[in-house]
């Protein structure tokens, strides 16, 4: 059975949700299912504006056929190749064998990559502001480049001010039947999500997402059509708000973030007493993660969230705890920059953990490591008490 639901009076999503995938990208946990969107102009032409994962294949040929209603599809407009969007070009292509196909031309060579086979009569090459008018309406071609892939770009609607975004302003998180963003909480029940999939998924590439937010401020956008979570028709500063900050590297908020690793307890006792201190002297702002117990994608979300992190690890084989150390690198990775750390450091006999984080710290960009920190011999002791009030003063000046 077809399930559609309208997004104007011409435009329909014709995508689906995924339950099952326990791993997005075959790393990422996603606990909420995801949706794969993809839109249906009905207009002089009809154009479809991406397609979606092999998994609901079979929910979205459904879809597609049901709203064209026996009209042929004359145009599919593929903004990012990846295949949780692009596995069904060829699919389509063998069911509407005279629609053309119009991407960059980065995708087109992706698609031959991955092994996409259409014939050069079927394909129709956009650049950068290149607008092609479909009946009514006009479409408007902004490249995107790494938000997320370097093919990436992404479709704005002249006529309507419908913007297909890709990847940006994408969410994790299966739509249920709710397609728009005030048909949820989106601030209490999407957010994690959202930003869980920005920071993993496109975090790495701030400065491209900065540019496509510059270009977003010249053009009238009234409707967001992601290819991922809620379509955005009203309230749309409050998401482009938290992009342009988690693009841009800075906190949400002031807040303590404290991530320990512990095999025994007693480095996991120590950073709860830091935790304690922290709301005593008025900062209860403060959350807590075990790095053995936390997905990475989660610590890596929170991490772009607060303005302060402390890390707590024991000494593992004369270095950073394994987990610790997967974080720190995954940071890295994504580039995360201008955050305040603290370093709670244990080792039984050779200490090095604190030594190794801080180095590790230093050679990222914009961080800051304060100076004070506490080093646990095996467990935290009465006599340290007035050391981790030291810390704690400096993390929560820090913070003014
Ligand atoms: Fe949802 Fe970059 O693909």
């Amino acid at each position: 059975m077809y399930n559609v639901r309208k997004v104007t009076e011409d435009l329909y999503w014709i995508g689906g949700d995924d339950h099952r995938l326990h791993l997005f990208e075959n790393i990422h946990p996603i606990p909420r299912g995801v949706s794969y969107n993809s839109y249906l102009l009905l207009d002089k032409k009809t154009v479809l504006f991406d397609t979606v994962d092999w998994s609901i294949g079979r929910q979205f040929l459904e879809n597609l056929e049901h709203v064209l209603d026996g009209r042929p599809l004359d145009y599919m407009v593929i903004n990012h190749m990846e295949p949780d969007h692009a596995a069904m070009i060829e699919e389509v292509m063998l069911r509407y064998p005279k629609v053309k196909v119009i991407s960059s031309e980065k995708a087109f060579y992706f698609m031959n990559q991955f092994g996409f086979h259409i014939d050069s009569s079927k394909t129709e090459i956009v650049k950068e502001g290149d607008k092609k008018s479909f009946g009514k309406h006009e479409i408007l071609f902004v490249a995107a480049p790494m938000v997320h892939w370097p093919e990436a770009m992404v479709s704005f609607d002249t006529t309507n001010g419908v913007l297909f975004s890709a990847d940006a302003f994408g969410s994790f998180g299966a739509l249920d039947g709710k397609l728009f963003n005030d048909e949820v909480n989106f601030d209490r029940d999407w957010i994690d999500d959202a930003r869980r999939y920005y920071t993993n998924i496109v975090g790495k590439y701030g400065p491209h997402v900065q540019a496509l937010l510059k270009k977003a401020a010249g053009i009238d956008i009234k409707i967001v059509c992601p290819l991922h979570g809620p379509v955005w028709r009203n309230n749309l500063g409050y998401f482009i708000d938290k992009y342009d900050k988690w693009s841009r590297y800075e906190p949400e908020e002031k807040g303590v973030m404290i991530v320990y690793a512990s095999m025994y307890g007693n480095t996991e006792n120590a950073a709860s007493v830091l935790a304690s201190k922290l709301v005593e002297k008025g900062m209860n702002n403060v959350v807590m993660y075990d790095v053995s117990k936390t997905h990475i994608s989660q610590l890596i979300s929170e991490t772009f969230k607060y303005s302060n992190v402390v890390l707590a690890s024991v000494t593992y084989n004369l270095g950073i705890y394994p987990l610790m150390h997967n974080y720190l690198m995954d940071m890295k990775a994504l580039n995360v920059q201008n955050r305040t750390f603290a370093i709670l450091e244990n080792g039984s006999w050779a200490c090095e953990s604190g030594r190794l984080m801080r180095e590790f710290l230093e050679n990222m960009r914009n961080m800051t490591v304060l100076d004070e920190k506490v080093t646990l011999t095996s467990s935290m002791t009465a006599e340290q008490i007035g050391e981790m009030d030291t810390l704690v003063d400096s993390i929560i000046n820090s913070m003014k």
